[in-house]
């Protein structure tokens, strides 16, 4: 017979305070027992806590999750194993959770590998998932940067440690949304430059929160304003061409 469990719900935020939720994901937080928030072991704020602050969420409602920045694999499976448990604590109490996330919950999330843990503990546990909107969505509607057009590929790519291997990518797709970018975006905009494609590209910074940076003048940036770890870059590798000369 397969058990009672609470319900478990997992939905993206943001990118940033500004409403950018799904009706079903906001009927689901307001009705929620607990909400678990992610937050890098350490971190004082939580950003995906950040993109709901203008909905009325009760605080003793709020469970942080710490997940630490390793990349030792052995120490991840334990923490996500040990989280998964106390989720499943949780539901099997009947309570009903849901479990915020930044951008969409399948793209680059650590919820993946909270939901496979879960899986891996009870394999036949129902998981609902609510997706959101993702930050290189965001950064395309709030520059009025069409991602596809026609045919052409859209790349959705983490960047990459050498220039070498961004521009391979480049040469063969016709847009590609960078992410991760961190400490490497000095070369990866002198390449742009090499390429003469920098003025087709757009940078979204910390979208929607503090400090926000939204541009296309990516020579402009003074030092502190460089990306870092929340940033997303929208290459396109020929200015775009189609029906009405767009
Ligand atoms: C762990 S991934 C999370 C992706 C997220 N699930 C999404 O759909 O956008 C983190 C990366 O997402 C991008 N990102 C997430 N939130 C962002 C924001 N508010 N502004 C700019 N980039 C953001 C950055 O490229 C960052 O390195």
């Amino acid at each position: 017979m397969t058990e009672k469990l609470g319900e478990f719900i997992g939905m993206g935020v943001g990118p940033g305070p500004s409403g950018l939720i799904t009706v079903k994901s906001l009927n689901a937080l307001l009705k929620a027992d607990k909400v678990l928030v992610p937050r890098a072991k350490g971190a004082k704020e939580s950003v995906a806590l950040t993109c709901v602050k203008d909905i009325d969420i009760p605080k003793e409602k709020i469970e942080f999750l710490d997940y630490p920045m390793s990349n030792d694999e052995t120490l991840l499976h334990s923490i996500y194993r040990n989280i998964a448990g106390k989720i499943i604590s949780d539901l099997r109490q009947n309570l009903n959770l849901v479990y915020i996330t930044i951008g969409d919950p399948y793209v680059y999330s650590t919820y993946t590998y909270t939901v496979h843990a879960l899986k891996e503990l009870i394999p036949e546990i129902v998981i609902t998932t609510y997706p959101g909107i993702s930050s290189f969505q965001a950064i395309a509607a709030a520059m009025d940067f069409p991602l596809g057009i026609g045919k052409e590929k859209i790349l959705i790519l983490p960047c990459p440690e050498t220039a070498e291997e961004l521009k391979a990518q480049i040469e063969n797709n016709d847009n590609i949304v960078l992410m991760k970018i961190g400490d490497r975006f000095d070369w990866v905009r002198k390449l742009l430059v090499e390429m003469d494609i920098l003025a087709n590209c757009v940078l979204g910074k910390r979208i929607g929160l503090d400090n926000e940076i939204l541009t296309n003048d990516l020579m402009g940036l003074k030092v502190d304003e460089k990306p870092g770890y929340l940033s997303v870059l929208i290459i396109r590798g020929k200015p775009p061409v189609g029906r009405n000369g767009l």
